[in-house]
């Protein structure tokens, strides 16, 4: 942001390109009208409005690296995101940001990553995954766990497929109901945690996805003694301002959009109403 008179004021980007990812989450490139590069560090949101509607924090899901555009994947949900879904490539939107802290990412250097990404959750998590690729020598072993409702809910499979056939990385893909036409792992994400092998000390678990994963994932990252200031967790909470303005984010006197909203679990453990 270029001065405090301006924190609320949206710059203007174009829609440059949208895709189609599943019945209800988009994913759409966007390229600011007035500058060149959007610099961001993975984990980070923007604030988007449609004209007239509103405004929703949406994560950005592309790598910094490539910054004269970015991406973002956007599930319909209410007013906004389905003011977004109707949006044409051409078209603007407003934009507000990168807001928030992301990813730790000078801590985590030299270390393995575990990430472990329910459902939209992947969303934040492709940031920083598409960084560790393009960085690879940067870290040490990367495992990555996603797990969805039904095969129809999985977001990025080209990805994904090309993920799996890398010999440097380990890619894992679960969904908790399927027919027969699925032939991958069948059941809830954890099941993947189990079997890992992982050097605790060394390790960085990265982890979003819907509230009620948190609580499951936690239990098996604390039998595998993953220190708890190593593993790294997103907070999702209705925000209006989304820089420590208003109040709306706040979790026992932290703000999430200003704090987080990706926090680690040892700070989050003294938060009784974080979790
Ligand atoms: C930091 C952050 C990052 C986010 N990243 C993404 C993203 O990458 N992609 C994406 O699709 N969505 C993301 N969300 C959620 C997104 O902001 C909400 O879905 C959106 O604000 C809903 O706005 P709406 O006007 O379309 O719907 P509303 O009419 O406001 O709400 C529709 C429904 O969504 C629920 N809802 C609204 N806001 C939230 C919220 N913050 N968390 C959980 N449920 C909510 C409401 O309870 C209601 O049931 C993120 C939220 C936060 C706080
Ligand atoms: S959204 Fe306003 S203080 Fe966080």
């Amino acid at each position: 942001m270029k001065n405090s008179a301006s924190v609320y004021l949206p710059e203007i980007a174009e829609v440059v390109s949208i895709r189609n990812l599943t019945d209800r989450e988009k994913y759409l490139e966007l390229r600011m009208k007035e500058k060149n590069e959007f610099t961001f560090h993975p984990g980070q949101f923007v604030q988007l409005s449609v004209f007239g509607i509103g405004e929703a924090p949406i994560s950005i899901s592309s790598s910094p690296s490539h910054n004269t555009v970015f991406g973002v994947c956007v599930r319909k949900m209410g007013d906004v995101t389905s003011a977004i879904h109707r949006l044409e490539e051409g078209s603007f939107i407003g934009v507000r940001g990168p807001l928030g802290h992301g990813f730790p990412i000078e801590e985590m250097k030299g270390r393995d990553l575990l990430f472990v990404a329910g459902g939209l959750g992947l969303a934040p998590l492709r940031s920083m995954i598409r960084y560790v690729l393009e960085k690879r020598d940067y870290f040490r072993r990367v495992t990555i766990l996603y797990g969805a409702k039904n095969p129809g809910e999985l977001l990025f499979m080209d990805e994904i497929e090309a993920w799996k056939e890398r010999k440097d990385i380990d890619v894992n893909v679960t969904v908790d109901n399927a027919d027969g036409t699925w032939s991958g792992d069948l059941g809830v994400i954890t099941r993947l945690i189990s079997p890992l092998q992982l050097a605790p000390s060394d390790t960085y678990a990265l982890v979003v996805g819907p509230p009620v994963m948190y609580k499951y994932v936690l239990l098996e990252l604390q039998i595998k003694h993953i220190p708890e200031d190593q593993i790294i967790l997103s907070l999702e909470r209705r925000m209006k301002c989304g820089i420590g303005k208003c109040g709306h984010c706040q979790v026992n006197g932290v703000y999430v959009c200003l704090d987080g909203p990706k926090f680690s679990y040892h700070t989050l453990k003294f938060l009784p109403e974080a979790l």
